[in-house]
């Protein structure tokens, strides 16, 4: 019998790729799928892409409509699942949750999705009837995916991560937000661009506009245009930020490692739409030669993709405008470092919204049915 799937978020950025990607690989056909709103239930809908009829959109909030599903998959958000998650178990519900949002990540009773890289984990976890599955950290999820080969042969000591994320990290507001930062400054400049424009001149009054009160900045706080925010999500008391913290905290839980790894880095927003981009420095166990380093990385999965150490390949195919709206992983600037023969250091690349959000919980909802 097909199970009973309710999707709840799934209008939002997330979600949005998430049900886009179902359609593309034909994943509804074998779901009974079951729309949920938390704002506008009763009303019924065009479904155009999926089975061209009208479906009725059920309450969000009715625990017990939620009650009779088999699977929940939810992109709404924490505040949702901080609600409705614990009520629903609560009353005896022990269908398989689904979700993308982060707090049901640090539970003892769920299992962070990656499947190329933990699908062990996650069949031994629903073998002892764990049914709570949770979407990982954007950044931490194609961390795993670029470096698998050398987590899968035990050869990293330690990981140090920058990273570039995009505005879509934070949502849709933010990727408005940004837009609009453009907009505004293009609307305030433009009269300055002609043929001989004084550069020293244009850069003083987009700064003067980027200090200007009517500037819009209500979601990032500060300009991210012309601009980088060293800081992303709330502050720890190691002085590391949450999402700093997420790096060591969730790649071991997805990996499952009695030995901690080491993770740490520092995130920072740039003025990015979409995809994501992280520099990293690692220690390896041993001194491996930069061809042996990419055959591991290049083995571990279908979808990571080593590009040549030089100019022309790195600026075309190593970059979020190459890799946006693509499931492909691209790492290169592959490079032993000075400091430590054992250490080398890497560029990746990924879609945020794909491999960092939808496309784990998918493949999870996949194994499900
Ligand atoms: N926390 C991430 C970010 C979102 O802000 O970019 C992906 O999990």
């Amino acid at each position: 019998m097909m199970k009973d799937v309710g999707f709840i978020g799934w209008r939002g950025m997330v979600g949005s790729v998430l049900i886009e990607r179902m359609i593309k690989k034909k994943d509804f056909q074998n779901i009974n799928a079951i729309f949920f709103t938390t704002s506008q239930y009763g009303k019924s809908i065009l479904f155009p892409n999926l089975k061209n009829k009208y479906i009725k959109l059920q309450n969000a909030y009715n625990l017990e409509k939620l009650f009779e599903l088999d699977i929940i998959i939810t992109c709404q958000g924490s505040d949702y699942t901080n609600k409705i998650y614990y009520k629903l178990r609560k009353i005896g519900w022990s269908g398989y949750w689904l979700d993308a949002a982060s707090n049901l990540r640090t539970s003892k009773n769920s299992v962070i999705v990656l499947d190329p890289v933990n699908l062990k984990l996650i069949e031994q976890k629903l073998n002892m009837g764990i049914k709570t599955f949770i979407g990982g950290n954007c950044t931490v999820s194609l961390m795993l995916m670029a470096l698998g080969g050398l987590f899968d042969n035990n050869l990293i000591e330690w990981i140090f991560v920058s990273t570039y994320q995009a505005a879509s990290g934070a949502g849709a507001k933010f990727m408005q937000e940004l837009i609009n930062q453009m907009k505004y400054i293009y609307q305030n400049i433009s009269h300055l661009i002609n043929d001989s424009f004084n550069i020293l001149e244009i850069e003083k009054e987009i700064s003067n506009k980027m200090n200007s009160s009517n500037f819009p900045k209500d979601n990032f706080k500060v300009p991210l245009i012309n601009n980088v925010i060293p800081w992303i999500d709330k502050k720890m008391d190691n002085g590391q930020t949450k999402e700093e913290w997420k790096g060591q905290f969730e790649t071991n839980k997805i990996l499952n490692l009695d030995q901690i790894i080491p993770v740490d880095g520092t995130c920072v927003r740039v003025a990015t739409l979409r995809s994501h981009s992280q520099s990293f420095t690692v220690k390896l166990k041993k001194n491996l030669s930069i061809n042996n380093i990419e055959n591991i990385i290049n083995s571990h999965n279908k979808w990571v993709k080593i590009i040549l150490n030089d100019f022309n390949d790195t600026i075309n195919f190593l970059t979020p405008s190459f890799i946006n709206g693509k499931l492909d992983l691209p790492v290169g600037r592959i490079k032993k470092l000075n400091i430590d023969k054992n250490c080398f250091s890497m560029f990746s690349v990924g879609d945020q919204l794909l491999w960092g959000a939808a496309e784990p919980l998918r493949r999870m909802l996949k194994l499900l049915i």
